[in-house]
């Protein structure tokens, strides 16, 4: 057998042997009691752009597209959900302490303002939740104003 085979043959065997590790899925309900719509105002509106570009990995519940099943899509998708709900988590947001709600929605005026979210590579294949300037407009100045809101149950 030539090398160029053998070579072949171990990297397809690879890939269908990673076939079998599967990452836990994102599927729990997004909408809870403890939801962010209980600390702060949220409009039909906005409710609707976080839903469409934030939800995916800030929220209890990812809607997985059908190569989402695939390795190693499915891992490096994972990781992205595990890493952006710990860092932020829409469906857990009431349990924040009032500080790090204040920080949390500084630092999505921040991301939003500097186009860091939601992520480029995830916008690549999700061309429905690139945002708008309208719709980005829309969310920093919510994110600013429940920020502000947020500050004064401080005093
Ligand atoms: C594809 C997954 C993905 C999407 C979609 C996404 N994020 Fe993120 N987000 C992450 C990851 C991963 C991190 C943590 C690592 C980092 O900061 O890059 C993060 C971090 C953040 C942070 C920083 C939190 C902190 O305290 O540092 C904010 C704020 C944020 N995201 C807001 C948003 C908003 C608002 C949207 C929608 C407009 C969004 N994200 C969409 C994956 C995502």
């Amino acid at each position: 057998m030539s090398k160029k085979r053998k070579m072949l043959i171990v990297i397809v065997s690879l890939l269908v042997l990673i076939q079998f590790i599967r990452p836990e899925k994102n599927t729990g309900i997004a909408d809870t009691e403890k939801d962010i719509t209980h600390s702060v105002t949220v409009s039909p509106e906005v409710k609707n752009i976080l839903e469409k570009s934030c939800y995916d990995c800030h929220s209890n519940h990812t809607e997985y597209p059908w190569y989402a099943n695939i390795q190693p899509v499915a891992s490096w998708l994972a990781n992205h959900v595990n890493e952006g709900k710990d860092e932020l988590n829409f469906s857990e947001f009431d349990t924040f302490k009032l500080k790090r709600k204040i920080k949390k929605m500084k630092k999505v005026a921040d991301e939003v303002k500097k186009d860091g979210m939601p992520l480029n590579s995830y916008l690549i294949i999700h061309k429905d939740a690139v945002l708008s300037e309208d719709q980005k407009n829309k969310l920093i100045k919510w994110a600013e104003e429940s920020m502000l809101t947020l500050q004064d149950t401080l005093k």
